[in-house]
């Protein structure tokens, strides 16, 4: 068992909006508390917020750095009906209190003088940006980082990175509006050039499987390889754990399945290799048939009266609705 975190009331001294669905919390962690919460770039906090049934505990990536002298800083992107997100981004505040527990993880460079290549994917971007800033002022590493996003509204911390631009930090921004979601063997070809960089890899888990695929190819070995995900958060959930029993390429696989996740994100954090593209519900490309048991579909813009008549469900947008469900992609 491990020790639930010490969480501690801080004050929020200010809430920046760095895109429409992105708040940065600018934290005043007094005196008595600096040493607790020192941190090294690429380290999050434990937030605890209330939620229906009970408070709960999310963790969000620290984007400043302590090696820039500026006060600690989270940022938060707004999720689709993700109480915990949706819930601060809606009440926190400059002057309201958060309980907070101390910086962990270990998604940061052994050294700010190595060059590094850097892959970020939407809100993945937060831990990178520490990584940056840092290695920028406290070190003489070089850097390139491929930032994924939906399209130009959602770059996060862009003018930030278009200042930092320059010798030592190339920025290659790739808009999924512009050039489609990216995939292993695209994505291959952006980072080929920096195959002998320790690699540092943030995002939803699919961009996270898309890019390791995609380092592999370009010849990073798997041990210079780092990863932060960053799951969809959960949904408000009022429906069951359950089992699914998923058929892909022939194998059918029973996978857990905790209420108020994404089915998609299920089968590949299993290690399974399902179809998918936009992970929005517009596409269908993660389309797969339902045998039994029952789905509900968080958002779907592609599937019509007559598909779902025939059984079909967006793997991306699944919540289970029945403690066992059954799904085949043929
Ligand atoms: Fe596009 Fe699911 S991946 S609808």
């Amino acid at each position: 068992m491990t020790a639930p975190p010490p969480f501690h009331r801080i004050r929020v001294a200010d809430v920046i909006t760095e895109t429409p669905d992105a708040h940065s919390l600018v934290l005043a962690v007094p005196p008595a508390l600096a040493a607790a919460f020192a941190y090294r770039p690429g380290q999050y906090l434990t937030v605890r917020v209330p939620d229906d049934g009970g408070p709960v505990a999310r963790c969000y990536s620290l984007s400043s750095s302590p090696h820039t002298g500026e006060q600690p800083k989270i940022t938060i992107k707004r999720v689709r009906d993700g109480q915990a997100s949706n819930w601060i981004c809606d009440h926190v505040r400059p002057g309201s209190t958060l309980d907070l527990a101390p910086p962990a993880g270990t998604f940061t460079p052994g050294s700010l003088d190595d060059d590094l290549l850097l892959l970020a994917g939407g809100s993945g971007i937060t831990p990178v940006m520490a990584i940056i800033k840092s290695v920028l002022a406290g070190g003489t590493g070089r850097l390139a980082l491929v930032y994924a996003n939906r399209d130009a509204d959602s770059v996060i911390f862009r003018a930030e990175l278009a200042a930092l631009a320059g010798d030592r930090l190339e920025v290659v921004h790739w808009l999924d509006s512009e050039r489609g979601a990216p995939t292993a063997a695209a994505l291959a070809g952006a980072v080929q050039a920096y195959g002998n960089r320790e690699a540092f890899v943030c995002g939803p888990e699919p961009f996270v499987v898309v890019a390791q695929q995609a380092l592999q190819k370009a010849g990073v070995p798997a041990e210079r390889v780092r990863v932060e995900r960053f799951e969809l958060e959960a949904v408000a959930g009022d429906g069951p754990d359950a089992t699914a029993e998923v058929t892909l390429d022939g194998q059918t696989h029973l996978l857990p399945w905790p209420a108020g996740k994404r089915l998609l994100d299920v089968i590949v954090a299993a290690g399974l290799n399902p179809p998918f593209s936009c992970r929005q519900g517009q596409c269908g490309a993660c389309a797969l048939r339902l045998l039994d048991g029952e789905v509900e579909l968080v958002n779907n813009e592609v599937l019509e009266e007559e598909d779902f008549a025939d059984g079909y469900i967006l793997a991306c947008q699944a919540l289970p609705r029945s403690e066992h469900v059954s799904v085949t992609y043929y």
